[in-house]
């Protein structure tokens, strides 16, 4: 069905939430609505559209909600929509409900969904990037991004302020998922000494020490405030003891092992290893903070409001041109319709490279490890019906962004005193 006779689109939100969401879902609304169009409002994601749980929106139900974070629509995630069965319930209850056509706002697996959904069923679908991650390689930017990044810094300002009155260091992990944007550019604007990515390749032990060695080299030029951003993915992606505990043990660490040798300590140390307590003088005392889901609350800044809102708008354009199978990108500051399968063949591509020498070198824990497989396949599934131009395109544009990403990193650390 495409949506220049029928007259009805639906929209829904899928995956993490994010701030700027409602700002979408408004635009969708207005746009289509200043279109002839009527819009089902399909809550929690694709489990709404599989449960049929959905109604018509109109202009007042998007009234008041730009500023306002989470989605108005609610989210989940859904497995039944990811099986056969469930993918023709869905295509089912649209035609039911005479949907011709769907936004769909959230990650990449909100993305893969849609295009899955579009090929199998006819039914059109446009994508917009949802996700504070900005994960999506194919767009600059994602919606939610700036938001949950302006949340941090201050947080982290805050967290400085403290440590500088009791001279403490403060190791903040960060959301993200797999990825470091979130903490690269929270590191560098809230001027932390250490920002720890998977980007940059880690290795444990390795970082462990000149981390410590660093902030304690400080220490004793007298500097009396210290942070360390860690993006998630790096505990969560490298083989260790820690699993997901990397960053509050190096909070620990570093407590530990920083300040002045002192026999008498050594020698207590020596004869109680187990006590971590036993803290070297001018030591750096250093707590451990996880922001976690609060990084996602935040009321959605005007860079968010703006992109979420001019997305919207293109999004609903598309459909009415008849339009399927692209998400909606922003690229050197210009939106672009990008083909969804080619989007998430970068996509896929992206997460191989920075994954792959960790998988080579047997530094990914069992779940990561799965993972990467599944990026190969999923890159090998979306990729099937690209030309092989397109297929060394897309790899080279992948090549180019975690390049400039680590060119990035490494100028922050130029800053990082
Ligand atoms: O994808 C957005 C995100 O916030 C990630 O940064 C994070 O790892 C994940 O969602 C958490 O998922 P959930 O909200 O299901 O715990």
């Amino acid at each position: 069905m495409d949506c220049e006779k029928k007259k009805r689109i639906g929209v829904l939100t899928s995956g993490g939430d994010s701030p700027g969401m409602n700002a979408a879902i408004r635009a969708v609304v207005l746009t289509a609505r200043s279109l002839g169009y009527e819009v089902m409002g399909i809550y929690e994601g694709y489990k709404g559209l599989v449960n049929d749980n959905m109604k018509l929106m109109y202009e007042n139900d998007v009234d008041n909600i730009i500023d306002k974070s989470g989605t108005i629509l609610y989210t989940d995630r859904c497995d039944e929509f990811a099986t056969e069965e469930g993918m023709a319930k869905a295509a089912e209850i649209c035609r039911k409900n005479n949907i011709c056509g769907l936004v769909t706002i959230g990650g990449d697996g909100t993305l893969s969904g849609a295009t899955e959904f579009s090929m199998k069923h006819g039914i059109s679908c446009i994508g917009m990037p949802g996700t504070i991650d900005n994960d999506l390689v194919v767009s600059d930017y994602t919606i939610g991004f700036d938001t949950a990044m302006n949340t941090i810094i201050s947080m982290a300002d805050n967290t400085r302020y403290t440590c500088t009155s009791h001279r403490r260091c403060e190791v903040i992990e960060v959301m993200g998922r797999g990825a470091g944007d979130i903490a690269l550019y929270t590191g560098i604007a809230s001027a932390a000494q250490v920002i720890l990515l998977k980007e940059v390749f880690f290795e444990k032990a390795k970082v462990f020490a000149d981390t410590i060695a660093y902030l304690d080299s400080l220490r004793r030029n007298g500097k009396r405030n210290f942070t360390v951003i860690v993006a998630e993915g790096v505990p969560l992606d490298i083989k260790s003891e820690y699993k997901t505990e990397l960053a509050s043990q190096l909070a620990k660490d570093i407590d530990y092992y920083t300040g002045d040798i002192d026999p008498a300590v050594e020698a207590a140390r020596d004869a109680n290893p187990e006590n971590k307590k036993l803290y070297r003088p001018n030591h750096i005392e250093t707590k451990f903070v996880r922001l976690a889901h609060i990084v996602r609350g935040g009321i959605p800044t005007l860079r968010d409001r703006v992109t979420a809102s001019r997305m919207g708008i293109m999004a609903v354009e598309l459909l009415y041109a008849g339009e399927s199978d692209k998400v909606i990108c922003e690229q050197e500051g210009k939106l672009a319709a990008v083909d969804i399968k080619y989007a998430l063949s970068a996509d896929k591509m992206y997460k191989i490279l920075l994954n792959r020498r960790y998988y080579e070198t047997g530094l990914l824990n069992e779940g990561s490890e799965k993972d990467y497989l599944k990026y190969k396949k999923k890159y090998e599934a979306f990729s099937a019906g690209l030309s092989d131009e397109d297929k060394k395109r897309l790899t080279e544009y992948a090549e180019k962004k975690l390049a400039e990403f680590i060119k990035t990193a490494a100028e922050a650390s130029r800053i990082s005193g």
